[in-house]
């Protein structure tokens, strides 16, 4: 039965009732709608809105359905169309006129806008633990990692060399920021709506302050008509979802680059790899494309929110039942790939011999060997010209710089000595970085003592 058949001498065509439902995707709100419509009823018997003895009724009998709905017994319609009307409905056929007085002094406005905040606020406490674990994961594989050394790129082309414990705590750094920007989400997601009535308040003598204490909110929304009518945080919530997918996305990118006979760096762990239906030898990144695809699909959430919203005038529209579709997929998304993400890095095998090979090869020494022709008194660019002549002349005989004799390196400028060879080892490459933050070992073991003292 519709609970707002009154108006009408006409019912809805079936397929106008199938396509105005949200209930088959907005169910599940049902503990968020059941939590806020309890606080709304402790309101009112509070109030005198209601009697007292009947609100705790509804309270009773809200529970209850509740355990029913987790139980399986209560059958949703999609005649009631949406999870407010469903468990109102439920409600009212339990107990009769107590549950008709629920929905004094509230609309669906309210009630969805609140549902759907409580929702969210659980979501990102959800996935603060997931960011939190993929953290602690990041920093144990750094602190095994201090000393394992690898090519450092831009343009995908060898750069200089550092430490995978540095390139991971690049990483570890994005989802520090990506994490406190949910927290950032929350702070200002953190206010009531409910008790907003359809748009311009209500004329009963609610306590909203009240509401708020008990459902955990920092403070009540200050403008009813924006408390209904906007979703900013909701964009904001998939907008940090968004961020957050990007870096995994970067992440898995280099996974699967690393993970290529041609880097050979790891080797992601068979039970998260897969095969090839035809090609028996192969052994597919699987997880890693796929966090990277469901990026898309998560930026796509984020543009379908934003265009939803854009057009509408205030304060409530029902282009708004939209919101919960793009919400929910980028919430399930972000946490089903920071957690398949945590799992597959702890368990992939690093092959620190090939990194290291790789770091020796391409001329990383270079920068190096131009700053230590500057430490001889050399203005740098007169230096940088040097040593690229130095690269051009090894590429043409197929040798690294340090397999230059002595002889050869003063053809070039007779600043070099002997402790050139010293000076341009790899690891002395790293080791010489002085500057705050570097890939230095120094620097690293810094930066990890750093992060442990955040915690
Ligand atoms: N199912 C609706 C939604 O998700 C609830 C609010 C409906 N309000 C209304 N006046 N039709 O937005």
């Amino acid at each position: 039965m519709k609970l707002w058949k009154g108006r009408f001498s006409k019912a809805a065509t079936s397929s106008a009732d199938e396509f105005n439902a949200s209930i088959e995707f907005d169910q599940r709100l049902y503990k968020d709608d059941i939590k806020g419509s309890m606080a709304h009823a402790a309101m009112l018997g509070k109030q005198g809105i209601i009697p007292a003895d009947e609100a705790e009724l509804i309270r009773k009998t809200l529970k209850e359905i509740e355990a029913d709905i987790e139980a399986g017994k209560v059958e949703f319609t999609i005649e009631s169309e949406d999870i407010h009307m469903n468990i109102e409905s439920v409600l009212t056929e339990r107990i009769g006129d107590a549950g008709k007085r629920l929905h004094t002094a509230r609309s669906r406005n309210d009630q969805v806008a609140v549902d759907i905040r409580l929702y969210l606020k659980d979501e990102i406490a959800a996935i603060d633990g997931l960011l939190r674990k993929l953290m602690d994961t990041l920093v144990e594989l750094a602190e095994q990692h201090q000393d394992t050394v690898m090519p450092g790129y831009t343009h995908l082309q060898r750069a200089q060399p550092v430490t995978l414990a540095y390139h991971l705590l690049a990483y570890y750094q994005m989802f520090n920021r990506d994490k406190s920007r949910f927290t950032d989400c929350l702070e200002r997601m953190d206010f009531l709506p409910l008790g907003s009535g359809a748009l311009a308040g209500t004329t009963y003598d609610t306590d909203r302050d009240f509401l708020a204490q008990e459902l955990g909110f920092k403070g009540v929304c200050p403008n009813a008509m924006d408390a209904v009518a906007d979703r900013d945080f909701a964009v904001e919530f998939i907008s940090c979802c968004s961020i957050t997918m990007m870096h995994l996305s970067r992440f898995c990118e280099e996974l699967i680059q690393w993970s290529s006979i041609e880097f050979s760096f790891v080797e992601i762990d068979d039970a998260y790899s897969t095969g090839s239906s035809i090609m028996p030898q192969k052994k597919n990144p699987d997880m890693a494309e796929l966090i990277r695809g469901k990026t898309g699909r998560v930026y796509g959430d984020l543009m379908s929110l934003l265009t939803i919203i854009k057009g509408l005038p205030l304060a409530y529209n029902k282009d708004l039942q939209e919101d919960k579709l793009p919400v929910f997929d980028a919430g399930d998304t972000l946490k089903a790939s920071v957690n398949i993400f945590t799992e597959m890095i702890a368990t992939m095998k690093v092959n620190t011999q090939n990194m290291e090979r790789a770091a020796k090869y391409g001329y990383m020494n270079a920068t190096d060997a131009a700053d230590y022709l500057v430490t001889k008194g050399l203005p740098f660019r007169d230096c940088h010209e040097i040593i690229g002549r130095i690269v051009l002349y090894c590429i043409g005989k197929g040798i690294a710089i340090d397999e230059m004799s002595i002889e050869e390196f003063k053809g070039f400028s007779d600043k070099f000595e002997e402790d050139i060879y010293e000076k341009i080892a790899i690891r002395s490459c790293i080791k010489a970085k002085k500057s705050k933050g570097s890939t230095s070992f120094e620097s690293v073991k810094q930066q990890l003592a750093d992060i442990k003292k955040e915690k």
